[in-house]
């Protein structure tokens, strides 16, 4: 249980060109107080450090898995295919197709192998990070409480009538 209060989310992504979006999660993250790291993971170009990561996640004190890619993104899907941790897929906007390749991908995966699919970009980081926070929070009070006080301020922003 006391390990479990530690758990840590790890922010994957298939390239550096990803991680202008996938810093978003990162600091959405950090705001929460959710212990993170942060790793450059290809399932194409690094495929055995693919492997490795994700086949040692667990005993690595990982709880949670954000994996953003973009194209033919296969890596939130073959990261799901060897761990049992629950994996997270943000599809980053494509040149050619403006994600929809992406997303795609990662979202129409056969039965069997999960992974959790957000939207495209800026929203589907931001909402990666919240996702992944409020799984955490099952185990971390800290994180629990920082989720709430987030949630309650964001509704308190919202203004009654338009100007
Ligand atoms: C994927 O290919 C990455 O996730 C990235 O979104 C996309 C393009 O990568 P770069 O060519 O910019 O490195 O592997």
């Amino acid at each position: 249980m006391n390990r479990k209060k530690n758990l840590k989310v790890s922010i994957v992504m298939g390239s550096q060109s990803d991680f202008k979006i996938m810093k978003l999660t990162k600091d959405i993250l950090k705001k929460l107080g959710v212990p993170l790291e942060t790793k450059i993971v290809s399932a194409h170009r690094t495929p055995i450090r693919m492997y490795k990561f994700a086949s040692e996640a667990e005993k690595n004190n990982i709880g949670v898995i954000i994996a953003g890619a973009g194209g033919s993104a296969h890596l939130p899907g073959m990261i799901a295919a060897l761990t049992q941790l629950p994996v997270l897929g943000v599809p980053i906007e494509s040149k050619k197709l403006k994600g929809l390749d992406s997303l795609l991908s990662i979202a129409q995966m056969p039965k069997g192998i999960p992974v959790g699919t957000l939207a495209i970009g800026e929203d589907g980081a931001i909402n990666a990070a919240i996702l992944a926070a409020s799984i955490i929070a099952i185990y971390n009070p800290t994180v629990k409480a920082k989720l709430k006080s987030w949630r309650d301020s964001q509704t308190k922003s919202v203004k009654k009538t338009p100007k």
